[in-house]
């Protein structure tokens, strides 16, 4: 599978390094994203502890929340000092706290800022510099804000958008009302792909099934998966078989298996359990056993001591006749 057409989406407290290691396991090609680090975060903070990632998974994007184009400019070449593929930009989230220091969705209404961010981080690094963005905010939900927007950012060399397919209202919903209410315009995206066939454009939001996503790669260059993704992360595993018929397909308990490891070395090395298997709910969804599996992983852990024998006591107990 190409690695530039599917890729998981940014997602704060979810796509941690623990969920990333994970995500690979099931899908070797997919294109991932870290949640979103600030950054005057990495300005002011310990870099090692938010930058710091498994080899295993690349191809790896880091998502940065800003829009100082100095701060931008050195949070990007950290982000190159550290080994990560791309660098994007957030110009789509939209809660208060992002709002307040200036960034994330509210910056779709000043496209200059963000080209100063691009232009900024692109001189710095040579890592492709991209922007994930909404389609418009508040009343602004007409084809030409968006291309208003993107003429900027392109014009200082964006070659990649990746396009959340609805707006964000920036007072009165919730970041999470903000990803269900306003209707999703695929449309508007695939016009955007249309318009601007030299720039790379990928779809996201509300893509759940392959189907789905086989009809948005016939208009766009890629998509990005969000909650489908961490809610049924075996999703990305048939994707994966999906595009590269050749790849043998793991069973979901073959990659339980592979991930004991993982856990082993995080464990040993002081990381909770529950850290790493909270992301490992969905692995079953769907399946006979999915209630099982995940009520033995919540009810187990938290022990002290908990290690690799919690997931393969789930296994067992699931494979036990009810
Ligand atoms: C828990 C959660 C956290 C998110 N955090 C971020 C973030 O840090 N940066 C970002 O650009 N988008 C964030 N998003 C939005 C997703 O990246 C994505 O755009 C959105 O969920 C729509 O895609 P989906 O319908 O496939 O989930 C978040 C979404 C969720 C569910």
């Amino acid at each position: 599978m190409d690695p530039y057409r599917v890729s998981v989406a940014p997602m704060m407290e979810w796509t941690d390094r623990h969920c990333r290691y994970f995500m690979r396991l099931l899908s070797p090609s997919a294109l991932l994203y870290t949640e979103m680090v600030t950054a005057a975060a990495l300005h002011h903070g310990n870099h090692e502890q938010l930058l710091q990632y498994d080899a295993a998974e690349h191809p790896l994007a880091l998502q940065l929340g800003g829009s100082e184009p100095s701060l931008m400019a050195e949070a990007a070449m950290l982000g190159q000092q550290y080994g990560y593929d791309e660098i994007n930009i957030n110009v789509g989230c939209p809660s208060d706290r992002v709002q307040s220091g200036q960034f994330g969705a509210c910056l779709m209404a000043s496209p200059q800022t963000v080209a100063a961010c691009v232009q900024a981080m692109r001189s710095a690094v040579d890592l492709p510099v991209t922007v994930k963005t909404r389609i418009g905010i508040d009343d602004r939900d007409d084809y030409e804000f968006l291309t208003d927007f993107i003429d900027a950012v392109a014009a200082v060399g964006c070659r990649k958008f990746i396009v959340h397919a609805r707006i964000a209202i920036l007072s009165g919903l919730s970041p999470k009302e903000n990803r269900t209410i306003p209707p999703l315009n695929y449309e508007r995206v695939y016009r955007i792909k249309q318009d601007y066939p030299q720039l790379d454009i990928v779809l996201n939001g509300g893509l759940e099934t392959i189907q789905q996503i086989d009809l948005a790669l016939s208009h766009v260059d890629a998509v990005m998966i969000g909650r489908q993704a961490y809610h049924r992360p075996y999703l990305l595993s048939e994707l994966e078989r999906h595009f590269n018929p050749d790849w043998s397909l793991p069973s979901r308990q073959e990659i339980v298996q592979d991930l004991l490891p993982y856990i082993e070395r995080e464990v040993t090395s002081g990381t909770p359990l529950h850290r790493i298997t909270r992301h490992i709910m969905g692995l079953f969804a769907g399946v006979p056993g999915a209630r099982i599996w995940r009520r033995h992983l919540s009810e187990n852990s938290y022990a002290a001591g908990a290690g690799p024998e919690v997931l393969l006591d789930a296994l067992t107990a699931m494979s036990q006749p009810v």
